[in-house]
């Protein structure tokens, strides 16, 4: 029997509908179909942020200053780390993830060929609160979270989240964050849906991650993809969807599905960009310096306190 039983695990296939968080996808076959999305044609997010950043790379250094620890939450990668820090040249970066294998791996990369950066891997959940080694120190601190991942948290626990970041910098620090804005209905749904089914793969990984954490037996062949854009909400939402009747067991507890009834598994914001910098404000981060893809459908956003 697995040794690992998160209780928020089986609480959420209790539910009505049923919940799995979104923080269960990145084992390391999750973090790895992740990165795979991120090269899709229909995957527009990563593309246009990285092109944002280098395209404004100069105007940005000048805006965050001097910054003497880059910390990434979320680093996976640390791809995009890798380009800043190349920049803005900080004496030390710190990578935060929940998947810390695929994290370390990334560092040691990292490290290699960046012999005088001071790179470090944290194991941690941002949901928890991110505990920091004592020796990092406060001073020029950048918090860098790219990738709009913020839109996987709703607006009350995004709105914690920035008041943590908000705690993990002094007034001369920053946050450098990407959001991802609404837009065509489209454009969205094939984001979260694409013709050659990765997004599906990865959405359907959850399940065999969740059989290794709680022992519940999911045959992922069993479980339908569904990705849409919930307009009222401003989120793409994902679901898996049961394709037929459907029990699912784990050591102490059972779920059963019907055909047709869905967990969700995701939801993806898409904040307009004044909604968001009023959020920023909210969390402590009253000076914000967009900038944004001549199409208008990503922000890369430097907040200061
Ligand atoms: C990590 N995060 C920003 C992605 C997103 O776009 O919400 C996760 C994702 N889910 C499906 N595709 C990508």
């Amino acid at each position: 029997m697995p040794l690992n039983r998160p209780s928020d695990i089986t609480e959420g296939l209790s539910q009505r509908p049923a919940r799995i968080s979104p923080k269960y996808f990145y084992d390391q076959r999750g973090s790895q179909l992740f990165e795979a999305i991120t090269r899709l044609p229909e995957y527009y997010p990563t593309r246009t942020e990285t092109a944002l950043m280098q395209r404004h790379a100069a105007d940005m250094a000048r805006h965050l200053g001097a910054v003497r620890t880059v910390i990434e939450l979320g680093a996976g990668s640390c791809e995009k780390a890798r380009a800043l820090c190349a920049w803005v040249r900080p004496a030390c970066f710190v990578g935060v993830d929940i998947s810390v294998d695929f994290l370390q791996e990334a560092v040691l990369r990292l490290r290699a060929d960046m012999p005088g950066l001071d790179a470090r891997a944290v194991g941690g959940d941002m949901t928890q609160g991110v505990v920091l080694p004592s020796d990092i120190p406060r001073a020029g601190r950048l918090v860098f979270y790219p990738g709009s991942s913020i839109g996987n948290f709703d607006p009350t626990q995004a709105l914690e989240l920035l008041r943590h970041m908000r705690a993990l910098v002094d007034g001369d620090g920053g946050l450098l964050i990407g959001i991802d804005l609404p837009k065509d209905v489209a454009v969205l749904e094939a984001a979260y849906d694409d013709a050659a089914g990765v997004t599906a793969a990865f959405n359907r990984n959850v399940l065999t991650h969740l059989n290794r954490l709680i022992g519940s037996d999911f045959v992922e062949d069993q479980w339908g993809h569904r990705a849409f854009f919930n307009q009222q909400a401003s989120r793409i939402e994902m679901h898996l969807e049961a394709l037929a009747p459907i029990c699912v067991r784990w050591p102490g507890g059972e779920r059963r599905f019907a055909m047709g009834e869905r967990i969700h598994t995701e939801n993806s914001y898409k904040y307009p960009l004044a909604v968001f910098t009023d959020m920023l404000a909210q969390a402590g981060f009253s000076h914000a310096q967009a900038w944004t893809d001549e199409r208008g459908w990503f922000a890369v956003v430097h907040a200061r306190p």
